[in-house]
């Protein structure tokens, strides 16, 4: 479907949960406090896709985005990885805990899908 809402009230702190969206994982993750802090302390000038935590959260608690490698398009693993974030298996691609990539092959950042908050705790991918 075209839009998918989620109820974010049921994710607690330092979880991921993997949604659906247009045949796609999004993962979505409730960052911790240290979390935000690692990811907003980066010195993101020279990652290999240069781009500060912020222009990829609307809120520091909430990353969201395409689960899908920036490489050959596998399905990374969350809490995994030498950054903290994610590692895809598939060619050996580490991710940080704002998504971006750091170490291997991938060449971008996990891709942020469009969305919007429609509450505290809601929110709508698409
Ligand atoms: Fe993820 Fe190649 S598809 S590292």
């Amino acid at each position: 479907q075209a839009k998918v809402e989620i109820d974010l009230a049921s994710i607690p702190i330092g979880k991921n949960v993997i949604v659906k969206w247009r045949g796609k994982p999004v993962f979505i993750r409730h960052r911790t406090e240290d979390e935000i802090k690692e990811a907003e302390a980066t010195d993101w000038h020279k990652l290999r896709d240069p781009q500060p935590d912020s222009d990829r959260v609307q809120k520091p608690e909430w990353l969201i985005m395409l689960g899908v490698c920036t490489h050959l398009g596998c399905v990374p693993i969350g809490e995994a990885g030498d950054f903290g974030g994610w590692f895809c298996p598939c060619h050996g691609s580490h991710y940080d805990i704002s998504g971006r990539a750091r170490k291997g092959p991938a060449p971008l950042n996990l891709e942020i899908p469009p969305y919007d908050f429609t509450g505290e705790e809601a929110v709508v991918i698409g």
